[in-house]
């Protein structure tokens, strides 16, 4: 499989405080990453970098063919369409249903109306949520959002899926409904990073661990 991800020497500040200090690391197509560290290590601020939120502050930084560190606006907008974004706060749209905010991607993507819906509900019922699809984020348990913000984040069937602690604080069955969901879609190919703090036991698909300590970034086996 081909690289999707190359870091070269990357090294991400906040305001000149190193984060992430002259670090590499590749993801390969079709890869299941777990990027583990303890709180604090610098797991968010390597999301970040991966949607183009944080601009490497030295480095080289590629997903496919886009470079991070001079990425242009138009071109920025290009790859997240191809992304999948999980965050720690589940971003959901307070003002707009659960249906709506899942249709989103495809709506952003010029999918039609009918056919957004009809994905949408079909997404909906695979997180068990279809009988929540006319309720309003703040409506749901946190889980039920978490579980909103996943099928959001994978139907539109991006390059890969980037998902920061999805299931930190989430009871036993929404976290098992989000893990099957990033596991069925790793098996359709698409590439999934998920920072965490531990890898969930019982875990049966192969996956690699990239380990964040003291700014630097490990493969551990
Ligand atoms: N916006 C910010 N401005 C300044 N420092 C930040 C900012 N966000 C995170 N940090 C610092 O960067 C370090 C890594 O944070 P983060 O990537 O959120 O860690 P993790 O997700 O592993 O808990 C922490 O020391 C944190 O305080
Ligand atoms: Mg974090």
């Amino acid at each position: 499989m081909g690289k999707l991800v190359v870091a070269n020497n990357l090294t991400l500040t906040y305001e000149n405080n190193p984060v992430i200090k002259s670090s590499n690391f590749t993801i390969n197509s079709g890869d299941f990453v777990f990027l583990t560290g303890v709180s604090g290590s610098g797991k968010t601020t390597i999301i970040k970098s991966l949607y183009g939120e944080l601009k490497p502050h030295s480095g080289n930084l590629r997903i496919g063919e886009f470079n991070l560190f001079n990425i242009s606006k138009s071109k920025l907008s290009t790859l997240r369409k191809h992304l999948g974004i999980v965050f720690q706060d589940f971003k959901l749209i307070p003002e707009w249903n659960i249906l709506k905010n899942v249709m989103l991607p495809l709506l952003i993507a010029g999918v039609n109306k009918n056919e957004a819906e009809q994905r949408a509900m079909e997404y909906l019922s695979r997180v068990k949520l279809s009988h929540k699809a006319d309720k309003f984020p703040a409506e749901l348990s946190g889980g039920e959002q978490q579980r909103a913000a996943i099928a959001r984040a994978t139907i539109h069937n991006p390059v890969m899926i980037l998902a920061d602690e999805p299931i930190s604080g989430l009871d036993e069955y929404s976290a098992s409904l989000v893990m099957d969901l990033f596991i069925k879609a790793n098996q359709k190919g698409i590439t999934i990073v998920i920072a965490s703090h531990s890898i969930p036991t019982e875990f049966s698909i192969n996956f690699r661990q990239l380990h964040i300590e003291k700014g630097k970034i490990y493969e551990l086996a």
